[in-house]
């Protein structure tokens, strides 16, 4: 293999991490050893170790004096996990051939220039696929808001809770054990207050799964009904929970709930209280979130354009009238006639906000699968998909 084709394996190896590094880029890398392919890596998981590293761990010894072929401009600065300049230095790799420089100003070029002055050479051969790979990343760079990651489970008729809202568990073993994993993967989970009183889940990582990073529990709850005893409070001292609320919430009902151990942070009410709220969690370090409802939650977020990547499964049962719809706004059954009336006489209101969530989420890069008894569909605001 040749380093043209190197270069193309090392990006169709990248999109492998689509869906579980973002806001991270998506990165492939492919160790070459004259014409033998010796190592193989891409960025899998946000957190967790980057493309160049995985290839070189493929390779081990026979990374020395080879070319490690890869489709982003190493970085040079420790982050969550160490330079990959300096993992390149120390694998006595010979050369480096990148198929974009990195997109952020301040780095782009530096992890080349330190190749280079350590000796190693180095081409930038300026791929339109690897550009394309990062493209959504390079766009979000100045964004301080999270990368949002809603998932839910679903009814066939599209509903994520009966109508007396008795806890019901709708998807299988398999679906819960894949939730795990992206619960391990991200900085924070975030629920309605409606989801806390409804079910007082754990909202924590369980099972196999083994969390990259400390995970935190966030609540939305401008009106302070979350129960101080309910278990994401009670149990907030080995798992962070912080209760968002705006500044007119009640002191007494914070200090309760600060008092048995949540974080109550404020956010000033508006119109944008979403989007203020998610731009507080980026202040707090936040940036992979995973959404797991309900149903006004997902509305709100899905309204406002604030959702980037959608995972939802389709249970095979039906949840019968006046069940929950999965998304606020978009009511079942609620398909609108040409002369703009609807058959479950939705009223017009609704009936708009349907048409803004409709107009904000159309999702790119589609993939179905089957796992356990429910179809899994995972979708994205934006796409890569031409590679
Ligand atoms: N199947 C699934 O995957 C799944 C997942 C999660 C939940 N569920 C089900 O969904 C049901 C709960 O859904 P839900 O729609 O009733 O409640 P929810 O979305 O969990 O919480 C809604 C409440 O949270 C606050 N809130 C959330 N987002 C807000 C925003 N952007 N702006 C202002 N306030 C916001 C509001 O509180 P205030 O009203 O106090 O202002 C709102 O009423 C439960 O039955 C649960 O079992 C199912």
């Amino acid at each position: 293999m040749n380093e043209s084709e190197s270069l193309q394996l090392a990006e169709e190896l990248a999109v492998r991490g689509r869906g579980d590094v973002e806001p991270n880029p998506v990165v492939g890398a492919v160790v070459l050893s004259g014409d033998e392919v010796v190592g193989r890596g891409w960025h899998r998981a946000f957190g967790g170790a980057h493309a160049e590293v995985e290839a070189l761990l493929d390779a081990g010894d026979r990374a020395r004096g080879a070319t490690v072929c890869v489709t982003l401009e190493p970085c040079s600065t420790t982050g969550k996990t160490g330079a990959c300049t300096e993992a390149l230095l120390a694998a006595g790799v010979a050369r480096v051939v990148v198929g974009c420089l990195d997109p952020a100003p301040q780095h782009a070029g530096r992890g080349l220039e330190l190749l280079r002055q350590a000796g190693v050479s180095v081409e930038v051969v300026d791929s339109k696929v690897s550009a394309k790979l990062i493209a959504s990343f390079a766009e979000t760079l100045g964004r301080r808001r999270p990368h949002v990651f809603a998932k839910w489970a679903m009814s066939i008729e599209g509903a994520i809770a009966p109508k007396d809202r008795q806890p019901t568990k709708l998807s299988g073993p398999e679906a819960q054990a894949m939730v795990h994993d992206w619960r391990a993967s991200a900085d924070a989970i975030l629920v309605g207050v409606g989801t806390v009183l409804a079910d007082d889940p754990r909202l924590t990582v369980r099972g196999d799964a083994v969390s990259l990073r400390p995970l935190r529990r966030v609540i939305l709850d401008p009106h302070l009904r979350t129960p101080p005893a309910c278990t994401v409070v009670s149990t907030a001292l080995e798992t962070p929970t912080w209760v968002m609320t705006d500044e007119q919430a009640d002191e007494q009902a914070a200090e309760t709930l600060e008092q048995h151990g949540a974080c109550v942070l404020r956010v000033p009410s508006g119109p944008n209280w979403t989007e203020a709220v998610l731009d507080a969690l980026a202040l707090q370090g936040v940036r992979r979130l995973l959404v797991e409802g309900g149903s006004y939650t997902l509305g709100r977020l899905m309204e406002s354009g604030l959702v980037d990547q959608v995972a939802t499964f389709l249970t095979p049962v039906c949840l019968g009238p006046e069940a929950l719809p999965a998304v606020d706004g978009c009511p079942l059954s609620g398909l609108t006639l040409p002369d703009g009336e609807s058959l479950s006489g939705t009223a017009p209101a609704t009936q708009a906000a349907a048409r803004r969530v409709a107009e904000r989420l159309r999702l790119q890069d589609v993939r179905v699968d089957q796992v356990g008894g429910d179809i899994l569909l995972r979708g994205f605001r934006t796409t890569v998909s031409s590679v």
